[in-house]
């Protein structure tokens, strides 16, 4: 497995294998990988001659100094993880001063009230580190496709919104969630649950399930105020926000449109750690 730490090799290995009319796939991760991950990586090896996995803890999009420093990091297990699927891989693991240039800040994007709602309203910034980054992977390895999974369903339309707005050659593949036995999404942060709460955080996706299932008789304000019960009935989790918005715009549902597609996202904290989740409504 070939691993490149800085950006100007990694392009020139790039460049050389565009000569040859190699396709390359892209897959950025933060590391701590897990079968979410390799769901990605997979269907970027069928889709793909290189398949590049950047592992790269982005400080710019933390809004919390602790859950950066608490952010999982095993390099070597997640090498040995990638191995397991292919020794072919290429992984581009940075420093924060290459891929930064020296200059390890956000620039401010406008991704038109997309990066405002949800995530973006509680984790201030969020959304201009992420697209910060991805913007300097995506020139970095000049893919011709790159990989993106739905359980960052609002990242994966502020990566399109970024694509399209900058005029960036790169298709952006979305990629179903992979879920735990018990339903709860694939999550680097689950490592970070206890045994007894990552067993009972199961009721995410089951709210979830049951607010898809409410959707086709019962209002949007209905099953917020339904799920909301859920949670304050239980004192291991904490609801931060539940949504039912338009697939497109993220704006919250007012009243169902035909020929629109609306999805529930939900926020929980459980041990203090913070776990996102959505689902299709219709
Ligand atoms: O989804 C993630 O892991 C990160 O937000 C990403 C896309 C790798 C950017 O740091």
């Amino acid at each position: 497995m070939r691993v490149f730490n800085f950006k100007t090799e990694l392009f020139t290995f790039i460049k050389n294998e565009k000569a040859k009319n190699k396709t390359i796939g892209l897959v950025p991760t933060m590391g701590a990988l897990h079968e979410g991950h390799l769901s990605l990586v997979k269907k970027a090896m069928e889709e793909n001659d290189v398949v590049v996995v950047s592992i790269f803890v982005n400080p710019t999009q933390f809004d919390n100094k602790d859950d950066l420093d608490k952010y999982p990091q095993n390099f070597s297990e997640d090498l040995k993880t990638l191995n397991t699927v292919s020794e072919a891989i290429i992984v581009f693991a940075p420093t924060k001063d290459d891929i930064y240039e020296g200059s390890i800040a956000s620039r401010s994007y406008n991704f038109e009230g997309l990066e405002k709602v949800m995530e973006g309203e509680f984790r201030t910034g969020h959304f201009n580190g992420v697209a910060t980054i991805v913007e300097l992977l995506l020139r970095t390895v000049d893919p011709n496709r790159a990989y993106f999974g739905e359980k960052d369903f609002q990242q994966l339309q502020i990566i399109k919104k970024l694509v399209k707005n900058k005029k960036l050659p790169y298709q952006i593949i979305a990629c179903p969630i992979e879920r735990e036995p018990n339903g709860l999404a694939r999550s680097s942060r689950n490592e970070r649950l206890s045994k007894k709460t990552r067993q009972k955080a199961a009721l995410i996706f089951k709210t979830l399930s049951s607010a898809k299932e409410k959707f086709g008789t019962k209002s949007a304000e209905y099953i917020k105020e339904w799920v909301t019960k859920v949670f304050d009935e239980n004192e291991l989790f904490k609801l931060e926000y539940f949504e039912i918005t338009d697939v497109d715009t993220l704006t919250p549902m007012i009243k169902k449109q035909k020929n629109r597609k609306y999805r529930a996202f939900i926020a929980v904290y459980a041990d203090g750690i913070r776990l996102i989740d959505n689902i299709a409504l219709n």
